[in-house]
């Protein structure tokens, strides 16, 4: 894989780069509510523009249906990485059309544009080869040399991160390189005790990374929306909770395969649980209950892990030599279920393991719940990206800039 580094060394003055990125950050309408990827990708970017590059940055947001979206428009983290560039960004309202072309002719040496979210053509997201192929050879027309650096799209067969690198030259941007070098870490000579900290919604999301972890992790702690599916393979009644009866037995045969390797699986406790899902919009007072997770009431939902089970994983994260957490452990955007990520994340930060974040909800919320991110050893700005990484799948993002 090229380097940015070795890129730079060739000279790229004058030469139109395209910077695949992922600027796909959370907005509260044209708010940026968390603008971390962005922050991510912005030294990649400010070093070609240096180096008098004309620089092209694209990437998707959201999931638009293949035509144009105001609300999933890219002009606000546009907007956003001229700030922190401190320079003017130009900002085209197309991919490959007019407005793109225009724009990226317009730019002289050093100069940066961004052009609208790529997955306003259909062509980036589709299955078939050719319809992603055509909208890679418009895309590479607006270019003379590749940079992926858009970690958290690696795990995406698209057209801007899967095949348009085999049309241009290319290199891996600094983003990718500490993200796949922190992965790395992970996957080679980990230093144990390694406890995995996995939550998020759906445990069908995360079947592919517990199978690969029972094989690598010494304890794997279960929290979010997806530990009621466990605690109902253990047989415990879980209310209206999140629950995916499909993957109950695959869920059983994990447990049985970890008590077989000597792997702890530690599940919750207790939880929050409440009547109804929380108002995210007015956060109004939930007034949730704590009970036993062995008896949560049949007519009400978990909805954070409880005060034990916080003790209970700040014990089990405090011998850690490394640690990796991917997924929220309850519903932390409302301050009433907040408490069990925000006890993972002090418990990370008081811990001198080598901890890292998994991308996606869980790196919002450490920083929408005001932590330090220095204060962990790596933020990664990819949640899939990294988890399928972990279970050793090839990511057509990294393969293509392989050669
Ligand atoms: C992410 O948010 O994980 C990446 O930006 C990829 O987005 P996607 O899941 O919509 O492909």
């Amino acid at each position: 894989m090229k380097t940015i580094d070795q890129l730079l060394a060739e000279g790229v003055t004058g030469q139109r780069v395209f910077v695949r990125a992922d600027l796909n950050v959370p907005l509260d309408g044209t708010t940026i509510t968390d603008d971390g990827r962005i922050r991510a990708v912005q030294p990649t970017v400010a070093k070609l523009a240096e180096a008098g590059a004309r620089v092209v940055v694209a990437s998707h947001l959201g999931r638009p249906k293949g035509a144009p979206d105001p609300a999933f428009s890219l002009a606000p983290a546009a907007a956003r990485l001229g700030e922190l560039l401190g320079t003017d960004v130009a900002f085209a309202t197309d991919t490959v059309g007019e407005s793109a072309r225009s724009v990226v002719t317009g730019l002289a040496d050093g100069q940066v544009a961004v052009i609208e979210n790529l997955r306003f053509n259909p062509g980036e997201t589709s299955k078939d080869d050719a319809e992603r192929g055509a909208f890679a050879d418009e895309l590479a027309a607006l270019a003379d040399v590749y940079v992926g650096d858009g970690f958290g799209a690696v795990h995406r067969k698209h057209a801007s991160v899967y095949d348009l690198p085999a049309r241009l030259p290319h290199a891996a941007g600094q983003l990718i390189a500490t993200e796949v070098g922190v992965l790395k870490k992970l996957t080679e000579d980990v230093a144990r005790p390694y406890v995995v900290v996995l939550g998020g919604a759906k445990v069908s999301d995360k079947l592919g990374v517990i199978d690969h972890l029972l094989e690598k992790a010494d304890r794997i702690l279960i929290g979010g929306g997806m530990a009621y599916t466990f605690l109902k393979a253990q047989g415990h009644e879980v209310g209206i909770s999140l629950l995916q009866e499909d993957q109950i037995p695959a869920v059983k045969e994990y447990l049985t395969r970890a008590e077989a390797k000597g792997v702890e699986f530690v599940l919750p406790v207790d939880v929050l649980v409440a009547p109804e899902f929380p108002d995210l919009k007015t956060k109004a007072p939930a007034h949730p209950t704590v009970v036993a997770a062995d008896a949560i009431p049949a007519d009400e939902e978990g909805l954070d892990i409880g005060p034990e089970t916080r003790k209970l994983y700040a014990s089990k994260l405090a011998d850690a030599a490394t640690v990796f957490w991917n997924g929220p452990m309850g519903v932390f955007e409302h301050p009433d279920y907040a408490e069990g990520t925000k006890a993972v994340a002090q418990a990370l930060v008081e811990s001198p393991a080598f901890s890292v974040v998994g991308g996606g909800d869980s790196a919002a919320a450490v920083r929408i719940l005001g932590f330090d991110e220095k204060a962990f050893g790596h933020i990664s700005t990819g949640g899939g990206a990294s988890l399928e990484y972990l279970e050793g799948k090839t990511l057509p993002g990294l393969a293509a800039l392989e050669d």
